[in-house]
């Protein structure tokens, strides 16, 4: 059926895997795309177009279905696509280049020609899908060029693009060969938002640099009267839902489990983030390691919860880092531990959003350093489920959260001593200065909230005049 409002995102919300009696079945995607489009979906009755995940077996077998009350649209990718599109173009090209180069991009033809190949696919199963005059709101850094194949495809359409990765200074996005084109496939938006102010004057600046067109502060005039807005909307997650989770029963009684296993220790510092090179777990580790080596606590004192959720396992970078970071915590345990006592706990796995808040309830001290992240909700679930206003968070610099989150303990990752001042400090903190921090915290993510990020998108969408046909969905 036609859908008056159709979402696109690289992956659906749910991937396709194999389970151990052989079956398929279907498991929660990694990430924050997925958290924070969901409820939207839920409240607008949408339809989702994405990638189950897989290793690329085609789409032979791929007929929409309904999960979890959603509309789900599933699109194959073939093991080129995979290897191409996503783990290359996509993963190894932009996805550095728009994380301030923490690894190193590389450029290859035919990544980029299956990129183009994979939207095309993208916007044609959009364009058969939307109603007359629908919206459709396309997702991150996969599908850039989808808003403009769309508008060559369906004119009628209200489109609106989020980018949920930063957008990075010219002087890094004028490295791509095909710079041009990516900005002119954004340009087939009405509205292009961006997590941070900075990532939208990034976007309009080039725009005028690159392509020529006229801007005025956040807007961009085409030759043909078309106007394209870029503005920033800082992400959030479904506050209220986490705080309730982190009251109920199970999720206290599992929390106060976590402590006991880990043998209760004085204070547990945590670390949640996908096994990626720009969420800085390497620097975190040894800062914390170096404050055990310099006698400021003891492993009996204090441990370390890192979960790594495997993400993209089959990019070289990702796997240069499993394995280095296989060997920095084996190192620290071999030197610092102690029986029934390591100094770090290492889990490369993910859990479900329970396990994740009974985490967040067990820790004294969550700490989220990346080099360069678009938002980082990880920081923002950690603030929502404190419900008694305790808790400290160490927060990078460089991730968009700290705009918002302003009484973390603000550090930068690149400053390995700066870092561990900051660890310390929160571990010696009083209960007073814990509740003054986190009660702020938890006010601002209470008032910006997953429902307030999307509400302020689709209003200004809506606001963007471009055609008559256009309907209004909220
Ligand atoms: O928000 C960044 C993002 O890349 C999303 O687009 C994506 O869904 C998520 O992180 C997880 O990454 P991947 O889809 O490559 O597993």
């Amino acid at each position: 059926m036609p859908a008056d409002l159709v979402i696109v995102a690289n992956r659906l919300p749910v991937d396709r895997v194999t389970q151990p009696d052989g079956t398929p079945g279907w498991r929660r995607s990694p990430g924050g795309l997925v958290s924070a489009i969901e409820p939207v979906m839920r409240a607008n009755d949408g339809t989702w177009i994405g990638w189950p995940g897989g290793d690329g077996s085609g789409e032979d077998d791929l007929e929409p279905f309904e999960a979890d009350g959603m509309q789900l649209v599933p699109i194959g990718l073939e093991q080129d696509e995979v290897e191409l599109f996503y783990e290359g173009f996509s993963n190894a090209t932009i996805w550095p280049i728009y994380h301030d180069l923490v690894a190193k991009p590389e450029f290859h033809r035919v990544w980029w020609d299956s990129y183009v190949k994979v939207n095309q696919k993208f916007a044609a199963k959009a364009a058969s899908l939307a109603s007359e005059g629908a919206t459709v709101w396309v997702h991150d850094y996969q599908l850039q060029l989808v808003p403009q194949m769309l508008r060559d495809l369906r004119p009628d359409l209200r489109i609106g693009f989020y980018l949920h990765i930063p957008f990075p200074p010219a002087e890094l996005f004028q490295q791509l060969p095909w710079r041009r084109q990516i900005l002119e496939g954004l340009l087939g938006a009405d509205l292009v938002g961006f997590q941070l102010p900075g990532g939208a004057a990034n976007f309009v600046r080039l725009v005028r640099q690159r392509v020529g067109h006229k801007t005025h502060r956040d807007l961009v005039y085409l030759p043909d009267g078309r106007t394209v807005r870029a503005g920033a909307f800082p992400i959030s997650i479904d506050a209220a839902g986490y705080e309730k989770l982190a009251r109920t029963e199970s999720v206290v009684e599992r929390s106060a489990e976590i402590r006991k296993a880990l043998g209760n220790p004085r204070k547990i510092f945590l670390g949640i983030d996908r096994l990626d090179y720009t969420k800085g777990i390497y620097a975190r580790l040894r800062a914390f390691a170096e404050l055990i080596e310099d006698g400021h606590f003891d492993v009996e004192d204090a441990v370390f919860v890192q979960v790594a959720v495997p993400s993209r396992e089959q990019v070289e970078q990702y796997r240069i880092l499993r394995d280095d970071i296989d060997r920095l915590v084996g190192r620290i345990n071999g030197d610092l531990g102690r029986i029934g006592r390591p100094a770090i706990s290492y889990l490369h796995t993910s859990y479900p959003r329970e396990e994740m808040a009974a985490l967040y309830s067990a820790a004294d001290i969550m700490v989220v350093t990346p080099y360069r992240d678009g938002m980082n909700l990880v920081a923002k679930e950690y603030v929502a489920t404190r419900t008694e206003n305790d808790g400290a968070l160490v927060l990078s610099e460089f991730a968009g959260a700290a705009d918002e989150l302003r009484q973390a303990w603000l550090v930068n990752p690149y400053d390995l001593n700066g870092m561990k001042s900051a660890l310390l400090e929160a571990y010696r903190s009083d209960d007073k200065d814990l509740t003054r921090r986190m009660k702020a915290m938890r006010k601002t993510i209470q008032k910006h909230d997953v429902a307030a990020w999307a509400d302020s998108f689709m209003t200004e969408l809506a606001a963007v005049s471009h055609s008559s046909h256009a309907k209004t969905v909220r």
